[in-house]
């Protein structure tokens, strides 16, 4: 059977992710907060926290099928924390189980639309190769926004997972994103504060936002060894959202 760790997996896209996946997989959850289901082996880990991580690691199988990297804050958090659960959360564990992950895995994250708003694009490479704490500093120092923080958040763990894909094809292991645009999840509201109409505004193009589930049926997708072939790219989730707004 295969084995895959689904962060986030006590709300919104990765409960329904790790749901999904309980079907045909050991799903081992990981979240800061407990699990709402008692189906599904879980281990607490705040991701932002490196001791946390490690302890988790213990507690994590030696070998595993698959990682999908769905935990995150949004831009309403200080851009700190955005920057360390969203992108430096992502990577501490990514890193840490890369090793772990069997020929024919996979890794798949949780990107978002917001990863494609222009700006920042020249700060992506060097926040790849800082460190955490040269990282939270430009997050706490720079004087940018949360929102601008979610966006920077998420357009460096496309390139993350881009690097990932070069890195680890060779390995026989694949590293894939999924960008929704707004999913109906608790942080749906936090959206909207931060980004200032822009979620309603998609609801006028999409006339609804995503469920979970329809999102979460695109990373089980990218998972599974029927995507044997799909890797280092990224697939938006967005009900035609984008085209649809260049097209009116
Ligand atoms: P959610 O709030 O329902 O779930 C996020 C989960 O991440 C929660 O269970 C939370 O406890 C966990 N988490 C947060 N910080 C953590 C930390 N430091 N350590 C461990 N776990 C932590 O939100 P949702 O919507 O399911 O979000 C999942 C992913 O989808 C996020 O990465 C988010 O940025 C992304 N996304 C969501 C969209 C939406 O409209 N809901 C749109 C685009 C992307």
């Amino acid at each position: 059977m295969r084995r895959v760790v689904v962060t986030g997996a006590a709300s919104g896209i990765g409960a329904a992710l790790a749901r999904r996946l309980a079907q045909d997989c050991e799903v081992i959850g990981l979240d800061r907060k407990a699990a709402p289901d008692d189906a599904i082996e879980f281990v607490e880990c705040d991701l932002a926290d490196a001791d946390s991580v490690r302890e988790a690691l213990g507690a994590l199988p030696d070998r595993i099928d698959g990682l999908a990297n769905v935990a995150g804050v949004p831009g309403t958090a200080p851009p700190r924390t955005v920057i360390g659960v969203n992108l430096l959360g992502t990577r501490r564990l990514t890193e840490a189980l890369a090793d772990r992950i069997a020929v024919g895995g996979a890794i798949v994250a949780v990107a978002s639309l917001a990863g494609y708003h222009p700006g920042f694009e020249d700060r992506i490479a060097w926040l790849l190769a800082a460190d955490d704490d040269a990282a939270l500093e430009w997050a706490g120092s720079s004087g940018i926004s949360g929102a601008q923080a979610y966006d920077v958040s998420k357009k460096a763990v496309l390139a993350y997972s881009r690097r990932l894909c070069a890195r680890l094809a060779p390995r026989g292991v694949r590293s894939c994103t999924v960008s929704p645009g707004p999913v109906e999840t608790p942080i749906l509201g936090d959206f909207e504060t931060s980004m200032g109409g822009a979620v309603q505004r998609a609801a006028a193009h999409t006339g609804r936002h995503a469920q979970p589930e329809e999102i979460a049926a695109v990373v089980a997708f990218l998972l599974s060894r029927e995507a044997s072939w799909v890797n280092g790219t990224d697939v938006v989730v967005d009900g035609g959202l984008t085209s649809r707004r260049a097209e009116s």
